[in-house]
């Protein structure tokens, strides 16, 4: 039986910051969240946090998960925070231990080291050729593991050591219940340190196994703003290049990021510096330009995004044409084949098949039929200062440039509004609205002359 223990009531002092490191978002997601869901994916009995510095926050962020959190009132270390999980473990199962500001740490290296381990411990170690931070494995003339020494604890020549303790350990839960019980906090920091219990293993010459990850960048721990950063842009440059593999043609994959969850059909293309967030879904032939911003998006087939458009909360029929410069804000329904311009502005919008916004235009609280044109510089007025108001336009209505409707309002189909028009009232079908006033030219017009000329 496997239990998971993931250690996260760390303050992260070097993050210099109000947030709990752990919650310290990686790809958009809370680095421990990272490390639950690739606990999850061993299926273990049981998943339990360890919780300190704001844990109410981690819970709060964790809530969807099936998980037991356990709190460590004082951050007295590693050793010490797992001694508030570990008792609530079944003694006959294996413990594998992980620490929320690892959240590189891939599955299949945590299957490798949980086949090594029997009846003593067994710890992830690395080789880094810049170790500095990192507690050096010890090893003797035979090569054979001794201890871990934390850096501050270590000598010039044990600092010049470059294989490392990743912090990821598995044993059995009872052995690592009495090995843990005989670890002092005699160090640089008086703190219990977990790794102490592979000297005290190895003194009591049970064997330590100690397997070697050669993935340099999965074992990455996060102690400050700059190892975050690292490990932001390692995670992009892998999803990218899976991306690549799968047919999405990305344009430069140091120029992609995604916040969130991507799903891409066949032909896809991302120029550079897309930023995805949430949950964006692309059909086949979907193009995306230069430079989108696009959050909680699902996008039909052969739809081209323009560079620079910024699309949120929003869905986009097949056959579509945004941007560039386009805003298409929460609750934009878009049908199939509908344009929208450059500077166009859409919130709480559905349009028809066809229809057409391709210059300077805001459409909010608004349905619009099929085949209907806005013209550059049109609004929806709809809202009053108060409240939000609806304005509804049927199939093949045409609104001529710089028209203000007024909301509500509703234009039946083939309804046709006259450029400049304030339109207050609804319009018929097939009603020609001209809401202006009227032109009239003087002749012989003196124009004003300057003072004394
Ligand atoms: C730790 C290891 C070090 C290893 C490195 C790998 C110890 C003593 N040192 O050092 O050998 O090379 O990780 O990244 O274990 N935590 C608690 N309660 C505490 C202290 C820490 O829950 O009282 C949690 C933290 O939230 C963090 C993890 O344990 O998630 C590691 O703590 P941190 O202080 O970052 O240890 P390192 O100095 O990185
Ligand atoms: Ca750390």
């Amino acid at each position: 039986m496997l239990e998971v223990i993931i250690l996260g009531a760390g303050k992260g002092t070097r993050m210099h910051s109000h947030l709990p490191k752990v919650l310290h978002p990686l790809a958009g997601r809370p680095m421990i969240e990272h490390v639950v869901a690739t606990a999850s994916r061993l299926s273990p009995e049981n998943i339990h946090v360890v919780v300190g510095h704001g844990a109410d926050e981690v819970e709060r962020a964790l809530a969807q998960y099936p998980l037991q959190f356990h709190h460590q009132a004082e951050q007295l270390g590693t050793g010490h925070a797992l001694a508030q999980a570990l008792p609530h473990c079944h003694l006959q199962s294996t413990v594998l231990v992980l620490f929320g500001d690892v959240p590189l740490i891939s599955t299949p290296t945590l299957q490798a080291l949980l086949s090594q381990v029997r009846e003593g411990p067994g710890v992830l170690a690395a080789h880094l050729s810049e170790p500095s931070g990192y507690g050096r494995i010890l090893r003797d003339d035979d090569q054979q593991f001794v201890r871990v020494v934390e850096e501050r604890d270590a000598t010039d020549s044990e600092r010049r050591v470059q294989e490392v303790n990743t912090g990821v350990m598995a044993c059995p839960a009872g052995v690592l219940s009495r090995l843990l019980s005989k670890v002092g906090n005699n160090n640089a920091q008086q703190e219990t340190y977990l790794p102490d219990v592979l000297a005290v293993a190895r003194e009591e010459r049970l064997a330590v196994s100690v397997v070697v990850s050669h993935d340099a960048d999965e074992i990455q721990g996060v102690n400050n703003r700059l190892q975050l950063e690292a490990l932001e842009r390692t995670f992009q440059q892998r999803f990218a290049e899976q991306l690549l593999t799968d047919g999405v043609a990305v344009a430069d994959r140091s120029r992609l990021d995604v916040r969130g969850q991507l799903t891409c059909g066949y032909g896809v293309s991302l120029d550079i510096n897309t930023l995805i967030e949430g949950v964006v879904v692309l059909a086949d032939n979907v193009q995306i330009g230069a430079n989108c911003v696009i959050r909680d998006v699902s996008i039909g087939p052969n739809t081209i995004v323009h560079p620079f458009s910024h699309i949120e909360d929003a869905v986009i029929g097949a056959d579509c044409s945004i941007g560039p410069y386009a805003r298409i804000r929460p609750g934009s329904r878009l049908g199939p084949s509908v344009r929208i311009g450059n500077f166009v502005e859409t919130k709480k919008a559905t349009l028809g098949a066809g229809s057409k916004a391709n210059h300077l235009a805001y459409i909010g609280d608004a349905t619009i039929g099929e085949g209907s044109n806005i013209g550059a510089g049109s609004i929806t007025c709809n809202y009053d200062g108060a409240n939000k108001h609806h304005t509804q336009l049927g199939d093949g209505v045409f609104i001529g440039s710089n028209s203000t409707l007024v909301a509500p309002v509703t234009i039946a189909d083939g309804g046709f509004i006259a450029a400049g028009s304030v339109i207050t009232k609804d319009v018929a079908a097939a009603e020609l609205a001209v809401g202006r006033g009227r032109q009239r030219n003087i002749a012989d017009w003196q124009a004003p002359k300057k003072d004394g000329e």
